[in-house]
This record gives C-alpha cells, sequence and structure tokens, in this order.
C-alpha cells in the first residue's frame, strides 16, 4: 500500500528531511584522512540529537550503527568501526533521521583527497543519475520512469547499477510501498500520484554489478572489490515539479571573524 503524504503530513517530512540533509552535509566535511568510520557515527548521533531528532537505521532489523558508512568496495549498509579513512578513499555516506514521526533519509559519497579520475567519473555520473531519476519523478509518470532514467544514465557512462538493493517510499516509516529499483522499463510500475515521497537512491559499480554480504552480516561489497557509488534524496511527488526534500537549504554555521 503506497501512503499519500497529505499538506500538513509533508510539512513535518519536510523538516525532518532538511535535518538529514544538515547532519549529511555537517558529517561529510569530517570525512578527513585517519578518522575513523566509527567517529562520523558518533558525531552523526549528537547532530541528530541536537535537531530533536534520531536514527531511523539504529536497531532497524537489528541494525547496530546510527548511519551507514560504506568506504570504497562497500556499496551499502557499511557498519561503522574501527576502520580508518584513507587519502584517495571514496566514502558513502547514508543517514536517516526520524523527527517528529517522520523519517527523511539520504546519501552522499565523497572523495578524499585527490582520486583516480575513473573514480571521480563515477561519483559525478552517479550524482547526475539521481538527477535523472528525480527529473522523472512527476505526476502521471510511473516508477519504471525514474528506473530507466537513473539506469540509462549510468549505463551510457558504462558503469553498472546494482540491484539486490532498491530506493523505496518514506514517510512515517523508513521504507514504504513501492520499490525503486535503479534500473527497469519506462511506463512500467505503480503510477506516481501527488503526495507521495520516495527514497530514489542510484547504487552504482566501477565493474560488475555483484555483490556479496561481508561476514558482519551487514556490510554489502562488490564481488570484483572494485569502488561502488551512492546518492540519495528524500523527494516529494508534487502536482508540478518534484519537490526534493533533503536538498539542503540552511547554511552551515560559520565560525566568528575575529578582528
Ligand atoms: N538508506 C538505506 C535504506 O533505505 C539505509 C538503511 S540502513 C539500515 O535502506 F540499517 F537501516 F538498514
Ligand atoms: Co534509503
Amino acid at each position: 500500500m503506497i501512503v499519500l503524504k497529505s499538506p500538513e503530513e509533508l510539512s513535518r517530512m519536510r523538516l525532518a528531511c532538511q535535518a538529514a540533509a544538515e547532519v549529511l552535509a555537517e558529517v561529510a566535511l569530517m570525512v578527513v584522512p585517519g578518522r575513523k568510520t566509527m567517529e562520523l557515527d558518533e558525531a552523526a548521533a549528537e547532530l541528530m540529537r541536537k535537531r530533536g531528532g534520531k536514527s531511523a537505521f539504529l536497531g532497524y532489523r537489528g541494525y547496530k550503527g546510527q548511519i551507514c558508512v560504506s568506504v570504497n568496495e562497500e556499496v551499502v549498509h557499511g557498519l561503522p568501526g574501527e576502520r580508518r579513512v584513507q587519502y584517495g578513499d571514496i566514502v558513502s555516506l547514508d543517514i536517516g533521521i526520524v523527527l517528529d514521526g517522520f523519517v527523511g533519509d539520504n546519501a552522499t559519497t565523497v572523495a578524499v583527497g585527490m582520486i583516480d579520475w575513473k573514480v571521480q567519473r563515477l561519483l559525478e555520473v552517479t550524482e547526475q543519475s539521481l538527477a535523472a531519476g528525480i527529473a522523472a519523478a512527476r505526476a502521471g509518470n510511473r516508477v519504471g520512469d525514474i528506473s530507466h532514467a537513473v539506469q540509462r544514465m549510468v549505463e551510457a557512462a558504462e558503469f553498472n547499477v546494482v540491484r539486490e538493493f532498491v530506493g523505496h517510499g518514506v514517510g512515517r516509516t523508513l521504507h514504504e510501498d513501492p520499490q525503486v529499483p535503479n534500473f527497469g522499463a519506462p511506463g512500467k510500475g505503480p503510477k506516481l500520484k501527488p503526495g507521495m515521497t520516495l527514497a530514489i537512491e542510484p547504487m552504482t559499480t566501477l565493474g560488475g554489478s555483484a555483490v556479496e554480504l561481508l561476514r558482519d552480516g551487514w556490510t554489502v561489497v562488490t564481488q570484483d572489490r572494485k569502488p561502488s557509488a551512492h546518492f540519495e534524496h528524500t523527494v516529494a511527488i508534487t502536482e508540478g515539479e518534484p519537490e526534493i526534500l533533503t536538498c539542503r537549504k540552511m547554511t552551515l554555521s560559520v565560525p566568528k571573524a575575529s578582528s
């Protein structure tokens, strides 16, 4: 069952999503060489708490992290731990917040210093494929139009989309109907209606699309151990243009200039 949100529910979604976007931006700034992934997790927890929210992931199916931190060959659901970020890594951060009863879910992949040009290209194309998916997220279109737009953009650049994990409806709970795959045929799947809120989240690979699960039971890695990228926004379907609820609109606080 797909839950449509009323204007009142949408304004609450907006606040949860803005908080998720702000925390993602702040934690992204902390991704520097030497940083333990566990430290990013702890910082995120504090930033969520300061905004009156909490992690939408902690405790979900027994998940033990506050956020997901996936490095290089890790695709998604990277469980924060003792691993230290290194120069030349790419780091995917996935942050979901519950605030006032609603969830905001978003992700980005950041480069740590200068990275291989092909990996840089993977990040750019993946973010562009998210933009293409969002552009297709219009009332009257179908979920397959989003899926197809993402897949087309990624494959045109000779990268691959992951098939085992998909985007999803989001609202009072983290995962609602419908599923939003990053592959599919245009004109197929549920029809998009104003009031739907979707987490669109391309997960892509530089090499083959096959993935496997690490023995921690959570961290998903590429089978060929080549790099993977992940970008995600929570988006509302409207009568007109899609609204990117997790688009960061607030500026980060700037330290006072000393005289
Ligand atoms: N954004 C991811 C998702 O929607 C994060 C889930 S992590 C989990 O599936 F730990 F909560 F599973
Ligand atoms: Co998600």
